[in-house]
């Protein structure tokens, strides 16, 4: 299936239509950007490492019965995905105080939580992603009662199967981002999940393998995605 017109192009993917109405090719680029949009750079071969981890991960959870956008990798840069209406949320998910959540607390990263974590930001660029809760998210029809449900009981299964996936592979899942749509009245996972979007810690040396290399300038960026599809493709 061929790439036809660039329907959106956002930091670190385009979209295009196909000849099917019904399915877009996600393009993975290599530009990588922090703190909306105020870093930038190139992490060579990003593109390609976060489509082949993101198909992987994607194949898998789909054979553990998670409904995702994902139907095939034709190419090293592309990914072809069913058309979603994206629903302007993004859940993250939290096993241990990293990032942000760190920040806010006045914790150490690295402390492990009672509980999981489930925050929700309204995806907006000019807002800065601003974190709501479902309140927000009835109050402005952001998405329907029933589709925040099963955004969050598939979070929290994703977490379950990616934990164990991860921890198997030596590597702790931290936390990460998931963004949703519907597609023919079904709430489906889309986006991709990738060291862009979720923080992987190296089980016995703590070693971060993810964007957080970049965000706070730690080297290796790119090695740490290798390792992390290495690791992946297990
Ligand atoms: P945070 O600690 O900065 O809030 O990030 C939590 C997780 O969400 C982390 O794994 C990175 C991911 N994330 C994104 O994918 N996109 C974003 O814009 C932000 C802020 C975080
Ligand atoms: N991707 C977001 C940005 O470009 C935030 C981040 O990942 O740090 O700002």
């Amino acid at each position: 299936m061929k790439r036809l017109e660039k329907l959106y192009e956002g930091k670190a993917k385009a979209l295009y239509s196909t000849e099917d109405p019904d399915l877009l090719i996600q393009y993975f680029k290599d530009e990588a950007t922090a703190f909306d949009g105020m870093k930038k750079g190139i992490i060579k071969d990003k593109g390609i490492l976060n489509n082949k981890i993101s198909s992987r991960i994607f194949r898998m959870l789909e054979a553990k019965g998670v409904k995702t956008h994902f139907v095939d990798m034709p190419s090293d840069r592309e990914m072809l995905v069913k058309r979603l209406r994206i629903l302007p949320i993004e859940v993250v998910v939290r096993n241990i105080a990293a990032g942000s959540l760190a920040k806010r607390m006045g914790i150490d990263e690295g402390i492990p939580l009672k509980e999981t974590i489930i925050e929700l930001y309204y995806k907006s660029d000019p807002l800065h992603d601003p974190m709501i809760n479902e309140y927000h998210i009835k109050a402005f029809g952001l998405a329907e009662a029933g589709q925040l449900r099963q955004m969050e009981t598939a979070s929290l299964k994703v977490n379950r199967i990616l934990s164990e996936f991860f921890n198997e592979r030596g590597i702790i899942l931290v936390d990460f981002k998931l963004e949703f749509g519907v597609h023919k009245d079904e709430v489906l996972l889309g986006d991709e999940i990738t060291p862009d979007g979720c923080r992987l810690w190296d089980k016995v040396t703590s070693e971060k393998l993810d964007k957080d290399r970049f965000r706070r300038d730690l080297g290796k960026v790119e090695e740490a995605y290798q390792e992390v599809l290495r690791k992946v493709l297990e």
